[in-house]
């Protein structure tokens, strides 16, 4: 099968990004990671990636004038490293009509909580909260809202009452970085047979 041109936008550690990377190494999963986008110079993603020879665009968005500006720019250097298919992973930030018009059903994301359960900013803290005995991890599309695309993979995970959150968070983590390369690469694998 071919490899389809992806890029990995994210905002933090990068421990998804590093996930997608190693199973491609492994090949678990038919993809070329072409470019990683991240909007937080301070990021540790922007390392990683670098070490492993993968061009950076690092990119702080109230340098632009507006949302248009800034999706403009990523889209440029997306074009020229010829990108296919946007992973987010980790990437704090809402995708505008710009890129979403760009990259249409290209554009997945991965979030901590079992959907719609829990959307937004700090999902985990958010199933803390509410007590929740049952969580877990979802892969959807990504539309214009924050976290409503449509569902691609879902996986719970039963929460333990002595878990503190360090705990969950590992948990998650570790449900997340085999759910998504195993996700990504079947949605390449139907998006091969279309062409
Ligand atoms: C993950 O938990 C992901 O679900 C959420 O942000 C976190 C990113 O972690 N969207 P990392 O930067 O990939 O380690």
């Amino acid at each position: 099968m071919r490899s389809v041109k992806i890029a990995v936008f994210a905002s933090g550690r990068g421990s998804n990004y590093e996930a997608i990377y190693e199973a491609i190494q492994a090949k678990r999963l038919d993809a070329t990671v072409v470019a990683v986008v991240c909007d937080k110079p301070e990021a540790q993603v922007i390392q990683t990636a670098r070490a492993h020879g993968i061009k950076v665009l690092s990119i702080v968005p109230n340098t632009y004038t507006n949302k248009k500006a800034y999706e403009q720019a990523i889209l440029t250097f997306l074009h020229e490293q010829q990108v296919e298919f946007i992973v987010l992973a980790g990437y704090m930030r809402l995708i505008g009509e710009t890129l979403l018009q760009a990259f249409p059903r290209r554009i997945v994301n991965i979030h901590p909580s079992l959907l719609p359960y829990f959307k937004g900013k700090d999902a985990i803290g958010q199933a803390i909260v509410a007590n929740a005995k049952v969580t877990g991890v979802t892969v959807h599309y990504v539309d214009e809202g924050m976290d409503t695309g449509e569902i691609i993979a879902q996986e719970g995970l039963m929460l333990n009452p002595t878990w503190n959150r360090e705990t969950i968070e590992r948990y998650v983590h570790r449900i997340e970085h085999q759910l998504y390369p195993e996700t990504l690469q079947k949605i390449f694998r139907k998006l091969g047979k279309i062409g």
